[in-house]
């Protein structure tokens, strides 16, 4: 069992991750910190609370991480990709919404949970707040499972940019330069994880738990929106769900441990570095790139979990 905190800014993929994560028995939700990112801060908020409502878990804290990037400018958002909402066509009840738990309190979680994982699926800027506010992580937090950046493939907000390194550059920089036993799942993997309306379908057919039901109406969202900026694409690439996928499965992908370096400026701005020359050397720190993955294995899970009753 692998307990984490989720950073997320729902948006229909992180939507898609927290439900994964909430039913998924080998993962235990620690809490969940949300920010701007597909959405502004507050939408990300209702969005989660009414996730965990489906679920019935609003044990779970939500805590309030930021509303803007690094640089001070005002976010952009993809209401064409995640809906105006962030959960496609769906608009969360008004009168479910959850307190937001302060900043500080994810001190009190990682303290308390010694060996946990951090798993970052948004913009990189609540994360490294919490290096740039606090103590050293290190010793507490065993791994952090990032989804960002694009190996050897064009990125998806600009021609070498991936959207969560894209958001605050400056913050991923740090992220990478600072943390360690950093695990990211890049464009060049996450592309790959696809899932139609027939891998839908499947896991609908398996379950009635309260949570998948929205699946339908936002899958067909987020899969008619990557329909018409990839024409001839089978789905939509569930980016930050195989990034949680991996950090259960890690075997189901290849890594190379390089240093990751991300531009803050310039027409590359955001765009991710490594070195993978023949005459490269492995990070020194522990930094690992996946480069590879096992879609059959991931797909096996993905149907496997959403369709599962959610019993720890
Ligand atoms: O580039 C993919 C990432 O950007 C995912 O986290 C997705 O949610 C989008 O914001
Ligand atoms: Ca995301």
């Amino acid at each position: 069992m692998k307990k984490i905190i989720l950073f997320a800014d729902p948006g229909i993929d992180d939507s898609v991750a927290i439900m994964y994560a909430l039913l998924n028995p080998e993962i235990e939700v620690l809490a969940i910190v949300s920010s701007y990112g597909n959405v502004d801060k507050e939408q990300a908020t209702d969005n989660i609370a009414y996730l965990l409502h489906l679920a019935g878990r609003e044990d779970v804290p939500i805590i309030g991480g930021t509303n803007a990037p690094s640089s001070g400018e005002t976010p952009t958002y993809y209401p064409e990709i995640h809906g105006e909402d962030g959960l496609g066509p769906i608009r969360p009840p008004e009168e479910i919404s959850m307190e937001l738990t302060n900043f500080s309190e994810l001190y009190t979680i990682i303290r308390d949970n010694k060996g946990l994982t951090i798993v970052d699926v948004g913009r990189n800027t609540s994360l490294a707040s919490l290096f740039l506010l606090g103590e050293d992580l290190t010793e507490d937090v065993k791994e952090f499972y990032i989804m960002g950046g694009a190996f050897f493939v064009p990125g998806n907000v600009t021609p070498s940019a991936e959207a969560n390194f894209y958001g605050d550059p400056t913050a991923s920089h740090l992220v990478m330069k600072e943390f360690n036993d950093i695990y990211l799942a890049p464009l060049n993997v996450t592309n790959k994880a696809i899932i139609t309306m027939e891998h839908v379908q499947t896991i609908l057919e398996m379950t009635d738990h309260p949570l998948v039901q929205i699946l339908d109406d936002v899958m067909k969202y987020y899969i008619d929106a990557y329909k018409k900026l990839v024409p001839g694409i089978s789905g939509a690439p569930m980016h930050d769900v195989v990034t949680l996928s991996l950090m259960v499965n890690p075997s189901m992908g290849k890594t190379i441990r390089r240093d990751v370096d991300v531009l803050t400026a310039g027409s590359g701005m955001g765009t991710s570095i490594a070195d993978f020359r023949v005459s490269s050397k492995p990070a020194e720190k522990n930094s690992n790139i996946y480069l590879e993955l096992d879609y059959e294995a991931f797909l096996k899970d993905f149907i496997k979990v959403m369709s599962s009753s959610g019993e720890k």
